[in-house]
């Protein structure tokens, strides 16, 4: 029960990782509002829906949390879109700032009313899903990755401007998982029978689950990550531990 009272936000709680966050959170005692696009079932205290890329509509679901719970502890900003798969020649401003309004703007305007909260209580731990495809290329298209490397980039800033208020801010970077954003391409792979291939890049040579993404969020929202501030950690099977081998090869 390392959340035993903690007061938490979980976006994009609908599907995938942010719902095996929540889960996982009311397993081990917090008080959890849940939010997406839409509105959704959730076994959360709280739920509701909240467009993030809405900076006011994310202003009132906090502020609904703070009336409801008190205070907030813990902020999961995880809401996410892969967007365009288009590649470099004909990608359109649109496609840009379809993905830069979720997954940046999105992600700054949980980050900004989470510390506005946090300082107020002296401390608290933000954590946001960024990306593998985040840390370098070859993991996803370019405005998905370039965006993600954005908000690698906005948790290592954010970290330094809180300094001195107790607020932790940190991101996990999770490789491939099979959730909503990803179901396709298991989807095509289980109709191909080709469904063993997916994950061979990464040393465990398997995709990940949305509940080990889930325990590393945790990990870094509770006291057991006290002086891990301003870090990316990456969850991937080990992927981004290595450049591409030729496995039993060197050069
Ligand atoms: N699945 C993967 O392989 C993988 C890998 C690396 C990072 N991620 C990241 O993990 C996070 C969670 O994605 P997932 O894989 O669980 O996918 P998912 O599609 O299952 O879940 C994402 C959720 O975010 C919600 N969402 C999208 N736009 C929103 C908005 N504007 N406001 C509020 N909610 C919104 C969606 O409705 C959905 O419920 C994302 O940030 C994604 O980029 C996923």
């Amino acid at each position: 029960m390392r959340f035993e009272g903690k007061r938490v936000i979980v976006t994009g709680a609908a599907s995938g990782i942010g719902q095996a966050c929540v889960s996982a959170l009311l397993r081990e005692g917090a008080r959890v509002m849940a939010l997406d696009r839409a509105e959704f079932e959730s076994d959360a205290q709280l739920s509701g829906a909240c467009d993030v890329s809405d900076a006011h509509a994310v202003q009132l679901s906090f502020q609904r949390a703070l009336d409801a719970f008190g205070g907030l502890d813990v902020c999961v900003a995880n809401a996410g879109v892969l967007g365009s798969l288009a590649l470099l020649d004909d990608l359109s401003t649109e496609d840009w700032l379809d993905v830069l309004r979720v997954n940046v703007v999105g992600t700054f305007h949980c980050l900004q009313q989470a510390s506005i909260c946090m300082r107020k209580q002296g401390g608290g731990a933000i954590v946001c899903t960024a990306s593998v495809a985040g840390l370098r290329s070859g993991a996803g298209p370019i405005p998905y990755s370039a965006s993600k490397a954005a908000v690698i980039n906005l948790v290592q800033t954010a970290a330094q401007q809180l300094a001195g208020t107790g607020v932790r801010v940190n991101a996990v970077c999770p490789g491939l998982v099979e959730t909503g954003m990803t179901r396709m391409v298991f989807e095509m792979a289980r109709a191909r029978g080709n469904e063993d291939k997916i994950g061979q890049l990464n040393p465990l040579r398997r995709a990940g689950r949305p509940d080990e993404i889930a325990e590393a969020v945790l990990f870094l929202a509770s006291d057991a990550s006290s002086y891990l501030n301003g870090q990316a950690i990456p969850v991937d099977g080990g992927l981004s531990s290595s450049l591409p081998v030729v496995p039993g090869r060197f050069m």
